[in-house]
């Protein structure tokens, strides 16, 4: 790091990787809050280049100072004046091999990249460590939330017992607007699309991947597991329908896509799921856009973050709050708390098998309308030591899931389960002749206090 010729306070070089959406509200945040980050940790953040591919959209940055743009990555992040690199490429490509390019010349990194994170984590954080720098990654999980900060460094007494997480924004607004006007979930989606809330190529949002990449990024943090990605059961939001947010509403309870993950007598028990919360429950209140987490730690007890999860703005303050955090850390001479899994828990847990996890079940099925089928379909369920707790049989209205001439939709709700004997369960149910009309949609129920 340099002096600054104008002040005390020392410089550090920024080369920011991807003028998108957040590389400009990173860009920007500097311009403008650069004081107030110099003054708070006594380093100022100087720009020193931004490369993309695109040096002509306008960002809608007017002071942006002439000359700083370029679309060479390579060559900006190598440039000696550069201390910090900040990736905000984002997927796994040319992402990946810059990320590594700067850590193997002992550059820190910023990134909000989670699905680099969760593919390549391990051996992201080995290569940072054997190069004597950092990952800094906050932006990935939550937008704007400091959640990472908090399970890092406000947390660091406890044990994490568990996290339930609303981690995506596209799909808490779609549901919010379902339940608020009524309205099927591809009605829904066709109207966010064109008011710019979710992408023209909706799947990583609404078929629960994004979730799922922020699950085990905040997997690796609270347990100092390796990204465990194909060992979290995922399920999107695309089967939830206005009957179910009805049923569930009857019961006392509201949908909401939840990233769980728990600390079980067979090690983590991770999932992404629609889930029923109880109606007066925190995470139940948000709605829209916004995020939020609750973390049980064993010695704070339960902690709530909330805010935007996704945006120029949110996201950009988690961006130059890394910035800030890895600036202080090369003003020091060595990271202030370690980022590495390895320094994240005593010992690593490993992940439960997932059909293990035990949890009550929301089920909806159209049930062959003759008497006594469901009497069959529970004691199938009882045959697998699956009790039930209450039974909705609905009326249909007209945009129900589109039940055959005979058959009608049943919503029920279950005791404790282990996840693997309500498949066996529920296959045997759909294989009997004449009983339920496929598929069988379920989900999870969480009684939080
Ligand atoms: N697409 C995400 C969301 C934001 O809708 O929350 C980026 O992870």
């Amino acid at each position: 790091m340099s002096t600054s010729p104008s002040s005390s306070s020392r410089e550090c070089g920024v080369a920011v990787l991807g003028f998108g959406t957040v590389g400009a509200g990173v860009v920007e945040t500097l311009l403008h809050n650069g004081d107030l980050l110099a003054a708070r940790t006594g380093v100022r953040p100087v720009l020193r280049g931004i490369a993309d591919l695109d040096t002509t959209t306008d960002r809608h940055i007017p002071d942006l100072p002439a000359g700083l743009l370029t679309t060479d990555s390579p060559a900006l992040l190598a440039r000696p004046d550069v201390h910090i690199v900040v990736e905000l490429i984002g997927g796994t490509g040319i992402a990946r091999r810059l990320v590594e390019q700067a850590l193997a010349l002992g550059k820190p990194v910023v990134t909000a990249n989670k699905k680099l994170l969760a593919e390549a984590g391990p051996e992201l954080y080995a290569l940072a460590e054997a190069n004597h720098t950092q990952l800094y990654f906050e932006a990935s999980v939550g937008g704007g939330i400091p959640i990472l900060k908090a399970l890092r460094e406000g947390l660091a007494a406890n044990h994490i017992t568990s996290i339930y997480g609303i981690l995506n924004g596209t799909c808490n607004y779609i549901l919010t607007r379902m339940e608020q006007e009524a309205l099927p979930f591809a009605t829904v989606l066709a109207s966010a699309q064109q008011l710019g809330y979710a992408e023209a190529e909706p799947s990583l949002d609404i078929d629960g991947l994004d979730t799922a990449h922020k699950a085990a990024v905040l997997a690796t943090l609270a347990y100092g597991a390796p990204a465990p990605l194909a060992q979290i059961p995922v399920q999107g939001i695309r089967d939830i329908s206005p009957l179910d947010i009805q049923s569930a509403r009857s019961l006392g309870y509201r949908i909401k896509l939840l990233a769980i993950l728990r600390k079980g007598p067979r090690g983590i028990e991770a999932s992404v799921q629609p889930t029923l919360l109880p109606l007066d429950h925190t995470l139940a209140a948000v709605s829209g856009v916004f995020n939020a987490v609750q973390v049980e730690g064993d010695v704070v007890g339960t902690t709530l973050y909330y805010g935007r999860g996704a945006g120029r703005a949110a996201t950009a303050s988690a961006v130059c709050a890394d910035i800030a955090d890895a600036a202080l850390d090369l003003l020091a001479g060595a990271p202030r708390h370690p980022r590495s899994p390895a320094a994240s828990a005593e010992t690593p847990l490993p992940f439960a098998p997932p059909d293990l996890i035990t949890a009550r079940h929301y089920l909806r099925f159209n049930l062959h309308d003759v008497p006594g089928s469901f009497a069959r379909v529970a004691a199938c369920l009882a045959n697998h030591d699956i009790g039930l707790e209450s039974i909705i049989q609905n009326e249909t209205p007209d945009d129900a899931p589109s039940a055959a001439p005979g058959y009608v939709p049943v919503s029920v709700t279950t005791q404790p389960a282990p996840a693997g004997a309500l498949d066996l369960a529920l296959a045997e149910i759909g294989a009997t002749p004449d009983l339920v009309q496929p598929p069988i949609t379920r989900f999870r129920i969480e009684a939080l206090a």
